[in-house]
């Protein structure tokens, strides 16, 4: 049974950003490294009469009559009224913090967080504990049904809340066993997949720069997909796991080697995605102790870069600044 939810909670869900392994991560077992960016979602929700669900990104309420805005969402909650095993009782869901400004998503991962965000406020409001584990597959299920072509590193990544290695699993398996098991079994088997968080003692600042041109990531793949050869693969996979050891034992001139390794595999991948404002994102690096590169789908959205002194810090982001890029986050 449900235990009655309570009055009212309040939770919140983050972005992500790849550092390294866009695009391998794609093929089943490849590893890819994800940066949490703390940028957050929240949702409220409390009991209600008749169920209502908002999201500022909308000017109009929902029930659970399918709307295609509000199918992430709505897909959410039919996820977990499966893994519960009985009907959801009514309730207000209300979504704010989009992750975008002037109508131009940052690219950081929020169609992945509003599902996990949404599984977390039905979680906390039925006093249901979901590990990050069960959440993970709950938000992997949720966009499998719905025919993602994602490697669902960005849910790994949000759910955890941490910077993560992500090996990816095979999804088209898992979305044929949606149709053969039932939830509860599918949540038993092993996916094969697994999410480490990565401990970097690197002195360094990570810079977030927004092109401020949104991608959509899924076209990305679909145009590039086809152009992955074992090449790409092989190389990037230890460029990764380069970048990872690089992180975890401070070793600036491997992460600098890894990244502009990866970044390489990325230009020569596709055209479509070193846009103009990526590639100045990436050169204004320049002559500075610092690494840039185009982060996840690429094609707009976001670029990273590490900067290992002060003077290389102010000139990148003096160059971003230049070039219409803006400083989004920096730690
Ligand atoms: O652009 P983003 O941050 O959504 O990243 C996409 C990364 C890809 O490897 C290209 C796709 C994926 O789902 O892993
Ligand atoms: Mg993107």
């Amino acid at each position: 049974m449900l235990k009655q939810s309570v009055n009212q909670v309040t939770v919140k869900t983050g972005g992500k950003l790849y550092i390294a392994g866009e695009y391998s991560v794609l093929t089943p077992g490849q590893t890819a490294l994800i940066q949490f960016i703390p940028i957050f979602m929240s949702a409220e929700i409390k009991k209600a009469q008749t169920t209502q669900l908002t999201s500022d990104m909308f000017d109009y309420s929902v029930d659970r009559e399918p709307d295609v805005n509000y199918a992430l969402i709505q897909d959410a909650l039919n996820t977990f009224e499966a893994y519960c095993g009985e009907n959801l009782p009514a309730l207000d869901l209300s979504i704010t913090g989009k992750l975008e400004r002037d109508g131009v998503k940052f690219g950081i991962g929020s169609s992945g967080s509003v599902v996990v965000l949404t599984l977390k406020a039905l979680a906390a409001s039925l006093q249901k504990d979901l590990s990050k584990d069960i959440l993970f597959k709950l938000a992997s299920y949720t966009l499998l049904k719905q025919g993602d072509n994602g490697s669902m590193g960005d849910l790994a990544c949000i759910v955890y809340e941490d910077l993560v290695s992500y090996r990816s699993f095979d999804r088209a398996k898992i979305a044929e066993l949606i149709d053969q098991m039932t939830l509860s079994e599918l949540l038993e088997i092993d996916w094969g997949y697994r999410i480490s968080p990565v401990v970097s003692v690197l002195k360094a600042r990570f810079l977030v720069g927004w092109t401020k041109q949104a991608a959509i990531s899924k076209d990305m793949v679909k145009m590039v997909k086809s152009r992955i050869s074992s090449k790409y693969l092989s190389e990037t996979e230890v460029a990764v796991q380069d970048a990872i050891k690089a992180l975890e034992t401070g070793n600036k001139n491997l992460l600098k080697r890894s990244l502009q390794t990866v970044s390489d595999q990325l230009e020569s991948l596709s055209p479509d995605i070193y846009v103009d404002k990526l590639k100045k994102l990436k050169e204004a690096e320049q002559g500075l102790d610092a690494i840039a590169k185009s982060s996840g789908a690429g094609g707009g959205d976001c670029g990273i870069a590490f900067t290992f002194d002060q003077a290389s810090r102010d000139i990148l982001v003096e160059r971003w600044q230049q070039a219409g890029i803006e400083l989004l986050y920096e730690i």
